[in-house]
């Protein structure tokens, strides 16, 4: 078991509103430290990479010219936030490299799985790429957050302002994909009639 370094914390759970990171270390991290995020970065690098093909196939599978703008939008939004990797690796002096990152690719199984399931054409086609783009975000959300987190915790400011630059962006993109399905696609979808 781990050995515990603080004690008990007082004032129970830390609201996300005010929570801070506060920069402790100035200095490097340990190896093991630096494996765990040098193979987190290459597996963001796997996942833009990829998306890049992704998006642009799941936009032709869009029905509303609505969500396939917003895919479309983002698949450039991606080759900017790819360029943006290159950056942090270039000023952590590393080689750009990718590696494969099996829950991701589970995710984009996982869109194929539910394109199969509905009928091109529909709106419910719509709900499900909204569904599967949204999963991704997330999972997006949650490798650039906590690297992020991570980096300024360490201090290597210059690398967490190109991540949080990413990590907003993924943000936002989620925060448009819920817009598109409340207005009105998830609604209009169910006024659908199977054939
Ligand atoms: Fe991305």
């Amino acid at each position: 078991m781990a050995k515990q370094t603080k004690g008990k914390q007082g004032g129970g759970k830390v609201s996300a509103k005010t929570q801070t990171t506060t920069v402790r270390k100035q200095t490097p991290m340990h190896s093991m430290m630096e494996k765990l995020f040098m193979d987190q970065l290459k597996s963001l690098y796997y996942m833009e990479k990829n998306q890049i093909r992704t998006l642009g196939r799941l936009a032709k599978k869009a029905t509303t010219d609505e969500l396939k703008d917003v895919l479309l939008e983002h698949q450039e939004i991606t080759q900017e936030q790819l360029g943006r990797l290159d950056q942090v690796f270039e000023i952590l002096g590393k080689r750009a490299q990718v590696r494969k990152c099996p829950a991701f690719d589970g995710l984009v199984e996982e869109a194929d799985e539910l394109l199969g399931d509905t009928e091109e054409d529909t709106l419910t086609r719509d709900v499900a790429l909204i569904v599967s783009v949204q999963k991704i975000k997330h999972y997006e959300i949650a490798g650039y957050g906590c690297l992020t987190t991570l980096a300024r915790t360490y201090a290597m400011q210059e690398a967490a302002d190109w991540l949080q630059e990413s990590l907003d962006e993924e943000k936002d993109m989620d925060q448009q994909l819920t817009y598109i399905a409340e207005n009105n696609i998830n609604y209009e979808a169910g006024l659908e009639e199977e054939e």
